[in-house]
This record gives structure tokens, sequence and C-alpha cells, in this order.
């Protein structure tokens, strides 16, 4: 592991470990239901998994599902999550951008809130959309923030313009990919008190 990765896996894995024993919500991400639910099932690569309810969700509805995390913390409440909900899922604990998943493997690519640095480069993120396969779909949801959340966020030392996002996977998606939707659209079935109420939806199909 590089020092990046494991400063970042330390400050994650920081993160969780101040939230007691969860630091959401553990349901599935209402936007992910919304999409891919009635879809049928194959390969699920599950991108920044979190405690794992999405990758659980989706194993439950049928999808064979590798999902990735750089928190060991958040991995071990996903297993445990995984174990009571009698489901099975290959989980990885490491850097999204530095594992090389085999292109064209995955139907589909989920990225739910994910939080990749930019400092990983391009080659690094194009890498991860190509393992969408031929016919396989990409979503990628962000919150909407807004000046002051940004401004939030960077008084807390978090900048939002270090992080990949929407417009960084626009730019990078090989000429293969169709672009279904990118939109901004209010957030399905958001966990209460949360301030993030809208998401940014990117939804890519690979022709
Ligand atoms: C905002 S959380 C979203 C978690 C989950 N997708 C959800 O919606 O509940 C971002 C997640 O990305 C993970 N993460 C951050 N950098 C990562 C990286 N380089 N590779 C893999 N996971 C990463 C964090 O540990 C965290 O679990």
């Amino acid at each position: 592991m590089s020092e990046g990765e494991s400063t970042q896996a330390a400050e994650w894995d920081a993160r969780y470990g101040e939230r007691g024993d969860a630091m959401w919500s553990g349901r599935p991400n209402g936007r992910l239901v919304a999409e891919v639910e009635g879809l049928t099932p194959g390969r699920a690569l599950d991108v920044g998994c979190g405690e794992g309810a999405d990758a659980i969700w989706l194993a439950s509805q049928g999808w064979m599902v590798t999902a990735i995390d750089i928190s060991q913390v958040a991995l071990d409440r996903a297993r445990r999550a995984a174990d009571a909900a009698g489901v099975a899922v290959d989980w990885r604990c490491g850097d999204a951008l530095q594992t090389r998943f085999d292109a064209g493997s995955f139907d589909l690519v989920s990225l739910q809130y994910p939080a990749l640095p930019k400092a990983a480069g391009d080659e690094a993120v194009g890498a991860l959309l190509e393992s969408v396969r031929t016919g396989g779909l990409l979503l990628a949801v962000y919150h909407d923030l807004d000046h002051d959340h940004r401004e939030h966020m960077r008084a807390r030392g978090v900048d939002p313009d270090d992080y990949v996002g929407v417009d960084d996977l626009l730019g990078l998606l090989h000429p293969s990919f169709t672009v279904e939707r990118h939109a901004t659209e209010p957030r399905v079935d958001p966990p209460p008190g949360t301030p993030h109420i809208a998401d940014v939806i990117l939804l890519a199909r690979r022709r």
C-alpha cells in the first residue's frame, strides 16, 4: 500500500470509528434501488461500498457482487451485515483507483457518493470505467453541493474539487459509452435529517 493510500485508509477508518457502530443508515441508497430494481442481475462492482448496504441489497436481488472500500473498519461492518442477511459478497479492502479490475467484466459499476481523490490520475479513473462490460451500466451518484456546502466542507479541510466529480467521469468516458442521463434530481428516499436532498446522476451504458 502506498503512503497516500494508507493515509486515506487511516482517515476513513478514523471517521468510521468515531461513529460508534454505524455511520450510515444500513439501508441501500434509494437512487440505486430506483435505477437497478427490475434489471436482469449480472456481475456488479460497488465502488466505495462503505458499510455495505448497497452491495447486500444487490446480492439479495441476485447480483454477483464485488464491493471495494478503502476502510477496513467499514468493511468489517459490511461483512457482519452480509452474514446477518445471509448473502455472499466478494469484499475487497483497498483503493478502488489502484486496484485493477478486468476490463469489460461488470454489468453494473455503481459509485454512490464516491470520494475518490483526483490525485490518483485520469488513467486510474479511466481503468475503473473500463471495467463496465459491453451492454453494461455505469451509475454514478453524487450529492448536489451548493456554494455554501462547498465552503462548509473547505472550512473542515475537505475541498470537493480534490475529488473525482461527475464532470471528470464524463470527460473520461470512452466513446463506447452512451450517456443515458446526466441530471440533478431530488434524492430518492433520503435519510431523515440529511442536508443532501438532491443528487447529481450519471447513467451511462456501454455499447
Ligand atoms: C461518502 S462514503 C459513501 C459510502 C457508500 N457508497 C454509501 O453510499 O453509503 C465514501 C466511501 O468511499 C470510501 N473510499 C474513499 N476513498 C476510496 C478509495 N480510494 N477506494 C475505495 N474506497 C474509497 C470511503 O471509505 C467511504 O466508505
